[in-house]
Order: structure tokens, then sequence, then C-alpha cells
């Protein structure tokens, strides 16, 4: 059902009980930060992964979004998605998966591409942490 002010009840549900708020150090090494912004509207959002070193999946997540209500919905609802996801499936995310499953109409796509921007941004962090740098166990 589409709840008042033309917002899905799924997306009202993830605004008004974000899931997985908040901030990891972005020192760690094992901590992947993406922070992307909507050229249309100016919404910024700040995605982080901790990655498990052993199974390469993302052990936690946390987000932080400056936006609107399907852009924070979005984030919400991808943070309980990646979580537990090996890095090469969550970077198969497409944003049409959570526009789909929060009805998002057309006009909020975009916000939901947010989310995917941010996913991927994060995991390319990670990686480019993990180059050149010594292993998490000699590091100093
Ligand atoms: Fe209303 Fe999905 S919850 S159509
Ligand atoms: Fe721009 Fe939603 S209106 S992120």
């Amino acid at each position: 059902a589409v709840a008042k002010r033309g917002y899905h009840e799924k997306v009202l549900d993830h605004y008004s009980r974000p899931r997985n708020v908040g901030s990891m150090n972005k020192a760690d090494l094992d901590v992947g930060t993406g922070l992307v912004g909507a050229p249309a509207c100016g919404d910024v959002m700040k995605l982080q992964i901790r990655v498990d070193e052993s199974t390469g999946r993302i052990s936690d997540v946390k987000f932080k979004t400056f936006g609107c209500g399907s852009a924070i919905a979005s984030s919400s609802y991808l943070t309980e998605l990646v979580r537990g996801m090996s890095l090469e499936d969550a970077g198969k995310i497409k944003n049409t998966e959570i526009a789909k499953e929060l009805c998002l109409p057309p006009v909020k796509l975009h916000c939901s591409m947010l989310a995917e921007d941010a996913i991927k941004s994060a995991i390319k962090d990670y990686k480019s942490k993990r180059t050149g740098k010594p292993t998490l166990g000699v590091a100093a």
C-alpha cells in the first residue's frame, strides 16, 4: 500500500526506524568508507563497511545520510542487505533492486542510485587501503 504523501510503507518504515545508523573509524584498515553525493538534489550519503579478513565478507555496516526519505530508506535497506555478503556480491547490487524493494517511483530512482554508488565506493576504498600495505597482523 502507498502511504500518505506518496511514500511507500516500506520507505516510511526505514525512514522512521533507520537500521545501522552511525560511523566507524575510517582509519581502521578493515573499514571501507564511501561518501557520495547526488548532483540532482545535493543529498549526501556516507556508507561504511567492516570486512572480516578471514572470510572476505562484510561483518558490519553503518550509514549516515543527509537527504530525502527515499535516500535514507535506500541506505537503511542496503545496510540490511549487504551484512554478511561477500565483497564481490555486494559490489553487484543494483539500484533497481533497492528501488523495487522500496517501490520507489521513477522520480526517486536517483535516491537508490546513491546507495549503489555508496557501497561501490566503500568497497573501492577498502580495496585501495589493502593494496600496498602490510597485512593486518603485522601492521604497526
Ligand atoms: Fe504496500 Fe508493498 S507494502 S505495496
Ligand atoms: Fe535526492 Fe532523494 S531527492 S537523494
